[in-house]
């Protein structure tokens, strides 16, 4: 089993950005500035959000963090969002999900310019995704095929199963591994909560990438030998051993599973650190697009 290191990936792909941006100053040009808005507490936001900045840092963008409280209205937060569009030295932004009960989701994707969309969601940047177009992939999906590509992971041809079709992961990455390109050319199908037979199925993939939402959802008996598993997944569980008071559990159960796979990532260093260099590469994108 080789674990699929997404910490040293992306120290790589930040280092690659950094360098971007200091030939970019070096120009006497302002560097890329990335906003986020974050509406309420949530912790797991916060703390996403918090490592977005760093990432900022880390490569020499700009960064905003606009933070708005849990009571915010939907026409509050569209107004920002309005704000955000027209703000010149905003080269990107993100609306940290979820959002409190009292706003619609989709109201807020279909504000944000979709020049500016670098997490990818809104609907001209997903319908470009569909056709091979040039695009914003969201996120978590880049970040996976980023894996898989500097990895040199065999995908041609392969069966490989998604489980969960959010619109976040599930759908676009069926899209994007079923596409004609390298990874990609594999054989997708997409499982869901109303799959039956879920489990030969899953047994059945030789790339498994999972997005259900359930922690360690997957066992050993639903991974063929030699499969490359790819978690998604990312719950806090209370953990009292712990100073934070939790910790992070995937959607597969990484110790049943690790010794039958060729490939596998872990809860923490797989895809998260993976899904934040992308964003710092749409973000440059969008600067470099401007
Ligand atoms: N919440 C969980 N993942 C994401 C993401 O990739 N972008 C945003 N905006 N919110 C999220």
């Amino acid at each position: 089993m080789q674990l699929l290191d997404g910490t040293a990936c992306s120290q790589q792909i930040r280092q690659e950005i950094a360098l971007e941006v200091e030939a970019i100053v070096a120009a006497g040009k302002r560097p890329p500035h990335l906003a986020a808005v974050l509406v309420g507490d949530d912790g797991a936001s916060q703390n996403y959000v918090g490592m977005k900045v760093r990432d900022c840092e880390e490569v020499g963008f700009g960064s905003t963090t606009v933070r708005m409280k849990a009571s915010t209205t939907e026409a509050e937060l569209l107004a920002k969002i309005d704000e955000l569009n027209s703000n010149d030295a905003i080269d990107g932004f993100i609306v940290q999900l979820p959002l409190p009960s009292q706003i619609n989701e989709n109201n807020v994707i279909l504000a944000i310019d979709p020049k500016k969309d670098v997490d990818g969601f809104c609907p001209e940047n997903v319908g470009n995704l569909s056709l091979g177009l040039p695009t914003f992939v969201s996120a978590t999906p880049n970040g996976i095929m980023e894996l898989l590509r500097r990895y040199e992971i065999e995908t041609e041809g392969k069966h490989c199963v998604v489980l969960g079709r959010s619109n976040i992961v599930g759908t676009p990455i069926a899209v994007l591994m079923s596409r004609n390109t390298n990874p990609g050319n594999a054989t997708v199908t997409v499982a869901h909560s109303r799959t039956t037979n879920l489990k030969a199925l899953c047994a059945s993939a030789d790339i498994l990438i999972v997005a259900i939402g359930r922690t360690e959802f997957v066992t050993a008996d639903m991974v063929k030998d030699g499969a490359v598993v790819i978690d998604v997944g990312q719950t806090r569980v209370p953990d009292n051993t712990r100073k934070s008071g939790f910790r992070n559990v995937g959607d597969v159960d990484f110790e049943q599973v690790k010794d039958k796979c060729s490939y596998i990532t872990f809860v923490t260093g797989g895809v998260g650190p993976m899904t934040r260099a992308s964003l710092l590469q749409n973000t440059l994108k969008a600067y470099q697009r401007r």
